[in-house]
């Protein structure tokens, strides 16, 4: 009996100790099978509650809140407007798996389209019908193509699980979009994306203005393969032939997980940030300019009339080298000082976004243990929630949103909104004074606050996540969703469609 007694005893004990953290641990299991639509906490902003409804769900569970299941919900897929019709510009994509065979030579594992990593140019003229057909050969965990930065309608934006499924071997997807807005962009798998994108499933793409100026375009684009550094797939050096005082336009993509920046052996004009043109952009001499992870930066200068060739620098020892054959030019190093977007260029009016706003929200990131998805660890929260908890910031279309983006995690975070462009309001509390800082790709470093607004005008279900893609895939997720719109794709293990 004294036996018995204290087996029971024990029992309790255990359950008592443990009971708590297996609920914390049986909370954060996601289910095999859920609709983006119901992640979540629905956030209104303060402003208006629409038809998905706020009940919380108490369990931490993913539960529905309405829209995912109403039959008043509009599919994603019906709010596409692209016309049918032949396309003004047609690419075909062939993905496969494999060895990456650089420019310079050298060769990692990882992703290729069309047989190269960085994939082909995709290069439109603002208006045009564009039409990508993305053929899997063979990478086993599917695949599916965003345009990064270009706010397409949501049905073309290329999220596995949120408005396709994943393109598995053997299948083929066509996207087709009408090129919004000039700019530099880059395209990426959102399938599996943390290891897909770090691979090479990735390219430029270039939207151009209906008129050109003067400047020639050359692109750079940065990415770290297998610990490799390089710029349009060349380890260290690309030259481009360039005549002397020819006037050039570099478009810097950064399309790795961290922090990078480009400066210049002359002095340049910063003239676009994430494809938007910057306001008078002043003469930059002795500073570089930061590339959050997955940011553009559009660089103009001109190679100098003396022979000798013009560098344009990134961070991991690359560059480029324009000027005529055999030309070298100095290689600076990178200047302390950066270029700080609050205040450069001239104030100009940024429109509605900056306006009174409609909903508030509130996204601040942290660090804390628990679990994700029944794995212990040091997860990112957003608002002192883990995965599955996170706010589901909630809009109507029209609506002026105002976000306050705050980080005490430890660690800069590249957060990039889909589908909208939003401009800096503040940083630290100090107000934006050069040209309007618009941005789909920001970094918010450990200790920043920044306040941004944008209009709510792209309808859909929207990512709003960490660019850092190991982030992402540790749960530094969050989405944007328009009241009433929902989606017939799924998430989960039994879809086969993993975002992250
Ligand atoms: Cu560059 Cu969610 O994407
Ligand atoms: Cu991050």
């Amino acid at each position: 009996m004294r036996g018995r007694l204290r087996l029971v005893l024990a029992v309790a004990l255990t359950l008592a100790l443990v009971g708590p953290v297996g609920w914390l641990w049986w909370s954060s299991l996601l289910p095999s099978s859920y609709s983006a639509t119901e992640m979540g906490e629905p956030d209104w902003g303060g402003g208006p509650h629409g038809r998905a409804h706020a009940a919380g769900h108490g369990t931490g569970h993913v539960a529905g809140h309405g829209a995912g299941h109403g039959a008043a919900a509009t599919s994603l897929l019906d709010l596409d407007p692209t016309p049918g019709g032949r396309a003004d510009v047609r690419v075909d994509l062939v993905a496969r798996q494999g060895r990456v065979r650089l420019a310079s030579g050298e060769e990692a594992d990882g992703y290729t389209l069309n047989g190269r990593s960085p994939g082909p140019l995709v290069e439109a003229t603002v208006g045009q019908l564009v039409e990508v057909r993305v053929r899997n050969a063979d990478v086993a965990g599917g695949i599916a193509l965003h345009w990064h930065g270009v706010d397409v309608p949501n049905a073309q934006d290329g999220v596995a699980g949120v408005t396709q499924d994943a393109v598995m071997p053997g299948r083929s997807h066509t996207y087709r979009w009408v090129a919004p807005d000039a700019g530099t962009y880059w395209y990426h798998s959102h399938q599996l994306s943390h290891a897909q994108v770090t691979g090479g499933l990735l390219g430029p793409l270039v939207v151009h203005p209906r008129e050109r100026g003067g400047a020639r375009d050359v692109l750079a684009l940065a990415h770290l393969y297998a610990g490799t550094p390089t710029v349009n797939g060349v380890a260290g050096t690309d030259r481009v032939e360039a005549r002397p005082g020819e006037r050039v336009r570099v478009r810097v993509v950064n399309t790795d997980n961290g922090p990078s920046a480009v400066w210049a052996s002359a002095a340049y004009r910063l003239v676009a940030v994430d494809g938007v043109d910057v306001h008078e952009p002043g003469l930059v001499e002795d500073r570089a300019v930061g590339l959050p992870a997955g940011g553009r930066a559009d660089l103009e200068l001109q190679v100098p009339t003396d022979g000798t060739a013009l560098r344009v620098s990134l961070i991991g020892g690359v560059g480029i080298e324009l000027g005529p054959p055999g030309a070298r030019a100095p290689d600076p190093p990178q200047p302390e000082a950066r270029v700080d977007l609050l205040s450069y260029g001239a104030p100009t009016d940024p429109g509605p976004a900056a306006g009174r706003p409609d909903r508030r929200f509130e996204y601040s990131i942290g660090r804390r243990p628990g679990f994700l998805d029944g794995r212990p660890g040091l997860w990112w929260s957003v608002n002192g929630e883990l995965v599955p908890d996170l706010p589901m910031f909630m809009v109507t279309e029209g609506d002026v949103v105002r976000l306050t983006v705050e980080n005490h995690s430890g660690q800069v975070h590249p957060m990039h909104l889909h589908g909208h462009h939003a401009v800096v309001l503040s940083r630290d509390g100090v107000r934006a004074t050069g040209s309007p800082w618009w941005f789909d790709s920001l970094d918010v470093a450990d200790g920043e606050r920044f306040e941004v607004g944008f209009v709510a005008d792209n309808p859909g279900l929207w990512m709003d996540h960490c660019h850092n893609l190991q982030h992402a895939r540790e749960g530094l997720v969050t989405h944007l969703m328009y009241d009433g719109v929902s989606t017939p794709f799924r998430l989960g293990e039994d879809s086969g469609n993993v975002p992250e």
